[in-house]
């Protein structure tokens, strides 16, 4: 695995990968690996003859300076995942690498941006579009991996990506890794205390239990004020929204959508720690 930290480097290799007519995947993370970042890597190996993996904490995507000040850095642990999980480049910039001068573009993300974290978390996915498009400029992948438990991110990514004209480009999700215990893996879940780390199962235990309620003709505003209150009666959970939304457009339902799937996603806070999660809503 080679582990390249400039841009001029990327592009000669993935020059060097296109004449060889090599299949380029990318898996972006922001590092603190975990093995939910692994399946990404493992999917993008069987599917991909040249895996780049990104590991870059993206400033302009924060909006809260305390959550990048404390974001998990784990750059050697994360290399060592990366080499033993068969990658061909780990690309690990820094900020004056990716941004040698402010990036000041402003993507018109339409509505999939404006709901949800697109609400709650100003500019932060103009900050996403930012550093991804970037990203695929660089590693110029046929195939780019991201994880489901960002659903409404990967709503995002695609968007940008019709915008830019990366129309060549696949963009794959990928399901979300949970622990054991039913937790979505995070890069953040390290910074729960032991008694948060042991109630953090329940909000996928809590949104599990509504899924019933779309059989049951139970209408989705009812199912989420259900869940909320559920959430709320957790001592120690301070949930933030949840929302269940068109799989598709994103946008919030009166109805459940006939023949197509919902998605209900939350943010809950544990003290300082600030989950997401979200659960399907299948039409049949
Ligand atoms: O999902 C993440 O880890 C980040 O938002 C991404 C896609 C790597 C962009 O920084």
């Amino acid at each position: 695995m080679e582990i390249i930290e400039t841009t001029a480097r990327l592009t000669e290799a993935v020059a060097d990968a296109r004449r060889r007519g090599l299949t380029i995947g990318l898996v972006p993370t922001m590092g603190a690996l975990h093995a939910g970042h692994i399946s990404l890597v493992e999917r993008a190996r069987r599917e991909c003859d040249f895996v780049i993996v990104s590991i870059f904490v993206n400033p302009t995507q924060f909006n809260n300076p305390d959550d990048l000040r404390t974001y998990p850095r784990t750059p050697a642990a994360d290399c060592d995942l990366l080499r033993a999980a068969g990658v061909d480049v780990a690309f690990t910039p820094t900020a004056e690498e990716i941004y040698p001068e402010p990036d000041t573009r402003v993507f018109d993300l339409g509505p999939v941006a404006e709901v949800m974290e697109g609400a709650m978390r100003p500019g932060h996915f103009n900050g996403v579009a930012q550093i991804v498009s970037k990203l695929f400029a660089l590693a110029r992948p046929h195939r780019a991996y991201f994880g489901e438990k960002d659903f409404q991110q990967i709503a995002v990514i695609r968007r940008m990506a019709e915008l830019e004209g990366f129309d060549d480009l696949e963009i794959v999700d990928c399901p979300i890794c949970r622990e054991a215990d039913g937790l979505a893996m995070s890069s953040r879940n390290v910074r729960l205390s032991a008694e948060q780390r042991a109630i953090a199962p329940r909000i996928h235990a809590i949104l599990e239990s509504s899924v019933a309620s779309r059989a049951e003709g139970v209408s989705p505003a009812d199912t989420a004020a259900a869940v909320l209150d559920s959430l709320a009666g957790v001592e120690g959970f301070k949930p933030e929204y949840y929302q269940i939304v068109d799989a598709n457009t994103l946008q919030p339902l009166d109805a459940w959508p006939e023949g197509r799937d919902a998605v209900g996603c939350v943010t809950v806070w544990l003290g300082d720690v600030r989950l997401i999660d979200n659960i399907k809503y299948p039409a049949k």
